[in-house]
């Protein structure tokens, strides 16, 4: 059996709110990901910090928290085959500033500053699960593939 692997990705407010929910999944699909779950969702105060609590103390938090609850952002478990889903998924977005991102990125196209850089993707399969957890209960994960015999 094909091995696959998992990862999350945070559509950021700045994206959702310029309409460029669409285009970053088409990227992510064109890349090779298969959308296991998805939802539009909207973070209270709370709810953010927790998200980013590794980030608490540092100096930048107070702004990342306050951007991350001024619009919907939408929540994705990503799939693809092979063991590296995570790596994949990071190269794609590109670096945290957008200005240091890659070309042909998704962080360098959409994004607009460190904070407001478009797009957040997990770091390691294990803080993946544990992020996916905050957005998602086991059943609103997708695990049947499409066939077109039934
Ligand atoms: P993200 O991948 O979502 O993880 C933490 C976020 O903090 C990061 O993207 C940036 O949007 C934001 N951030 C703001 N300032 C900094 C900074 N100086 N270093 C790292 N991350 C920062």
């Amino acid at each position: 059996m094909q091995t696959t692997s998992r990862t999350f990705t945070l559509i950021k407010p700045n994206a959702v709110a310029a309409g460029a929910t669409g285009k970053i999944l088409d990227r992510l699909i064109a890349d090779g990901f298969r959308i296991r779950a998805l939802k539009m969702d909207f973070l209270s105060r709370n709810r953010a910090a927790r998200f980013y609590t590794v980030h608490r103390g540092k100096p930048f938090f107070e702004d990342l928290v306050r951007f991350m609850t001024s619009g919907a952002v939408v929540a994705a478990v990503l799939e693809r085959d092979g063991e590296r889903a995570v790596e994949a998924l990071r190269t794609l977005v590109g670096a945290t500033d957008p200005a240091r991102a890659a070309a042909g990125t998704i962080r360098r196209e959409f994004g607009e500053s460190v904070t407001r850089n478009a797009i957040h993707a997990s770091d390691s399969p294990e803080n993946a699960r544990e992020e996916w957890s905050r957005f998602f209960t086991p059943d609103e994960i997708t695990e049947i593939d499409y066939t077109p015999e039934v």
